[in-house]
């Protein structure tokens, strides 16, 4: 019988906790920061999409312009990580900080002044900074100038940008990340992933899927050139690929479900395809030459991507989808990510609809392992829920620690038969902070709450959830004690 605590992650694993700098910063225009795309992001609410606004404008309601104030905050914030026990924090670079319209020719200092001392006080605690350079927080002037993505020059901007912070930052960060879940955008008819994504709104008449195509061959070669370059400056860093690891299952063992999902897996995987393995898939080629999709893509491109492959790779898990195949699928399968998808029977799911499925951490291992032959990092993974703060100041949590102790279960099961070499672990938000979906502070996910909500009460006053104190334990005892 397969047991976790038969063994124990190696010393130096990566306990920690992951945010992104457009969720948690706040200070959205200060010390010369520009508008980022997260910045014309208005509340949304469960099952209510938030708005994409033209620019900033008055009356509207932004949650990531304050945020949770990590700007101001972070030593507080950083020290109570540091009583967890992290040993890695991830977090994002705000490029809008750095270059606040992306195509100046010289970075803003106060934006990089701000990550040498976030970065020192994580050092000064034994915590490795865990960089992203792009987290859904593009410069806003790149959108409208440019048309984001969807422009080769992008490429340009983008390697500008991660020269000067590899440059900058190059003693005080090892584990970089290029392009935050860059296959989230495989839901290009959803108007809001491949703004988050690339920074693209389709106009009418324009083929999103073809947009997707074109902005995801320029991510990959940026992400491509930037590893090289990150290399030279350092030959040291670990430049990682970053993708939303949804594992498809096939919704029955009928053979025509069985290679839907696996049709489906080959269009959300493509983009860690090319990064790892510095060539289009087979499938891909056909499939952009059958619909004439007539894109950018050179020579010397092809050449870049090959010489470009990622270290390792980062992941998010959340939950498992199914897909069911239909009368109406052609040889094709010309699926579209969300609207194809089945409930699973044996799944419970969160409040928001994400289907809960711990074992579906370790197959999705197993599967990027066999796929990819590369260390993994596990970099985002979670439970969105209400909170409630108690008249005691307490938050008892016990759904989350549930949820987390699952998957570590899970995840250390993977290392221990496995054979996965699992470089380390930070659930997502481990501080409480914006929604990337939805715009909302009560969708938590948090070890930390942040007194602020949706209804727009704020002391932004940290308190410790009882998952607090359970991580602590779990970190403390690398990974045995997860009672
Ligand atoms: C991932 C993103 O998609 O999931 C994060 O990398 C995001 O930015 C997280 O916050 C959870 O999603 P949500 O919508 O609950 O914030």
């Amino acid at each position: 019988m397969e047991n976790s605590k038969t063994f124990s992650l190696n010393d130096h694993f990566l306990w920690g906790g992951a945010v992104a700098a457009h969720q948690l910063e706040g200070a959205w225009n200060v010390d010369g920061k520009g508008i980022s795309i997260a910045d014309v992001m208005t509340q949304g609410a469960n099952g209510v999409e938030r708005k994409i606004t033209d620019g900033v404008l008055d009356g509207e309601n932004y949650p990531n312009h304050e945020a949770i104030d990590f700007y101001h905050l972070y030593p507080e914030d950083i020290k109570l990580f540091a009583e967890m026990g992290f040993k890695c924090f991830r977090t994002s670079i705000a490029w809008s900080r750095i270059f606040p319209q992306g195509d100046e020719d010289l970075p803003n200092e106060a934006g990089l002044k701000f990550y040498d001392d976030l970065f020192d006080t994580c050092l000064k605690y034994g915590i490795k900074p865990v960089i992203t350079l792009s987290h859904f927080e593009m410069p806003y002037h790149l959108v409208q100038v440019y048309g984001g993505w969807r422009n080769r020059k992008m490429i340009g901007f983008f390697t500008k940008f991660a020269r000067v912070v590899f440059e900058r930052y190059k003693d005080k960060v090892e584990y970089w990340m290029t392009f935050n879940e860059i296959n989230n955008q495989t839901s290009y008819d959803m108007t809001f992933s491949l703004f988050t994504n690339s920074g693209i709104l389709a106009k009418t008449g324009e083929d999103p899927e073809k947009l997707m195509y074109q902005a995801g061959h320029y991510e990959t070669v940026a992400s491509a050139l930037a590893v090289q370059i990150g290399h030279q400056i350092n030959p040291n860093f670990k430049i990682g690929a970053m993708i939303a690891m949804i594992p498809i299952y096939p919704a029955s063992s009928k053979p025509a479900d069985i290679f839907k999902a696996e049709k489906a897996m080959q269009i959300r995987y493509w983009f860690a395809d090319v990064q790892v393995n510095g060539r289009y898939p087979d499938w891909l080629v056909k499939y952009q030459q059958n619909h004439h999709f007539d894109l950018d893509i050179t020579l010397a491109d092809l050449d870049v991507l090959k010489s470009g492959p990622v270290d390792y790779l980062g992941f998010s898990y959340y939950m498992s989808a199914s897909v069911a195949a239909s009368e109406s699928d052609e040889p094709e399968y010309g699926y579209k990510e969300n609207h194809k998808f089945v409930k699973n029977p044996y799944l419970a799911a969160s409040d928001w609809g994400w289907q809960i499925d711990p074992q579906g951490l370790r197959y999705a291992m197993n599967w990027l392992n066999d796929r990819y032959h590369l260390p993994q990092f596990i970099v985002e993974n979670g439970l969105g829920a209400i909170d409630q703060l108690e008249d005691d100041q307490t938050i008892h949590d016990a759904y989350r620690i549930d949820y987390l102790r699952e998957h570590i279960r899970q995840m250390e099961l993977a290392v221990a038969y496995d054979g996965i070499n699992l470089i380390g672990y930070t659930p997502w938000g481990c501080i409480d902070l914006v929604s990337a979906g939805t715009g909302q502070m009560d969708k938590r996910y948090g070890f930390i709450y942040v007194d602020k909500n949706d209804a727009g009460h704020s002391t932004l006053k940290r308190y410790k959830k009882d998952s607090f104190y359970w991580y602590k334990k779990v970190i403390q005892s690398n990974g045995r004690d997860l009672d």
